[in-house]
């Protein structure tokens, strides 16, 4: 009898809490080690190149930095030096490929082009030995295990771990405050509420996903996976920006998924969710349901604002799975889409 339809995805979004024990238990050393030769090159800047889900974890990385660090980070466009033949100046520059495959030829070139122009480079990436690991100087690994199913779950949370732990350490953290992530994890893969939301979107065309600060990734990486599986138009804005002209494509009835954290993110999101409400959007809440009492939502467990990210794109990886079969299509393999995507 052959697997039924979504069966990899399931497995490895079941994965999770497993995979953050095993990430805090054997990546800790290599992290130190980076964050100590990131000290001693005392960078100015960080800027990071990804794609896809990589992306939405670059985002992530992008507000610690911004925030805990007090550095300027930014996301760079490879096509600048793939495609425009750029020579950035990058001194005092860390840059950091992220890549689950580590094979994408724009990454590996315009990480190879960094390096050139004076920027220290990490790759970090799912694939030892893979070509953007071989062309940067420093490199840290998931530690994830093979991912199967096209759309990327456990090499999501794994890398949103492991920029954690990085940047935690470049502070001068341990990485305490990630303990009891795989307990809250396991609270979280196991909390079936959020399925019944899958029905309720079953014959959604559009879905609008927002955040804001930590959560805005969770609310990219939700779209992306919405489109890829169920092939819905998933649009993901920032709570601000959804505010600055796109709320008024929320007619009656819109679907809206609002990712609402504890902490100061989840509070800026207060006037967002007021203003859909307003229009009449078919709002849902996914992390801190005390903020819109009465709407449908997926609770998510309390943790470090810094933290919340790794768990509340848990229930949306599951809701993008539940929808995908409810329209009869398999999450597996989305048509179209292969494992690793090349671009140059
Ligand atoms: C989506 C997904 C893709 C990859 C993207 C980047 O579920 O898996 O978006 O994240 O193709 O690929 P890597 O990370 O291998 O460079």
């Amino acid at each position: 009898m052959s697997d039924p339809a979504g069966h990899l995805m399931a497995a490895e979004i079941a994965e999770q809490p497993s995979v953050f024990a095993r990430v805090l238990a054997e990546s800790r050393g290599d992290v130190g080690e980076v964050a100590d030769r990131i000290r001693d090159a005392d960078p100015r800047f960080v800027l990071i190149a990804a794609r896809g889900t990589s992306d939405h974890a670059a985002l992530y990385l992008k507000y610690l930095v911004e925030i805990t660090l007090g550095l300027p980070c930014g996301l760079v466009s490879p096509s600048t030096t793939t495609t425009y033949g750029a020579t950035p100046q990058l001194r005092d520059v860390l840059w950091v490929a992220v890549s689950q495959s580590g094979g994408s030829p724009d990454l590996v070139e315009s990480t190879r082009v960094a390096r050139r122009s004076g920027a220290l480079t990490l790759a970090v990436t799912n694939a030892p030995g893979s070509p953007v690991d071989e062309v940067a100087q420093l490199r840290l690994h998931l530690r994830a295990g093979r991912e199967r199913a096209v759309a990327a779950t456990k090499t999501y949370t794994a890398t949103l771990l492991t920029l954690w732990l990085l940047v935690d350490a470049w502070r001068g953290g341990a990485g305490e405050a990630a303990e009891d992530l795989p307990r809250l994890a396991e609270h979280v893969v196991a909390d079936d509420r959020v399925l019944e939301l899958a029905d309720r979107f079953r014959f959604a065309h559009r879905m609008v996903v927002t955040g804001r600060g930590y959560s805005y990734p969770t609310a990219r990486e939700a779209a992306l996976k919405l489109m890829e599986t169920s092939y819905l138009g998933a649009q993901a804005f920032s709570g601000a920006d959804l505010l600055h002209g796109p709320l008024a494509m929320v007619d009656p009835g819109q679907p809206v998924v609002a990712v609402v954290p504890r902490g100061v993110g989840g509070d800026a999101m207060a006037p967002v969710l007021a203003s859909v409400l307003e229009r009449g959007g078919d709002l849902t809440v996914v992390g801190n349901t005390a903020l819109a009492p009465g709407v449908p939502s997926a609770p998510v467990p309390e943790t470090e604002p810094e933290l919340a990210p790794l768990l509340e794109i848990i229930p949306l990886q599951r809701l993008a799975r539940a929808m995908a079969l409810a329209r009869g299509h398999d999450p597996d393999a989305p048509r179209g889409l292969s494992k690793v995507t090349q671009t140059r």
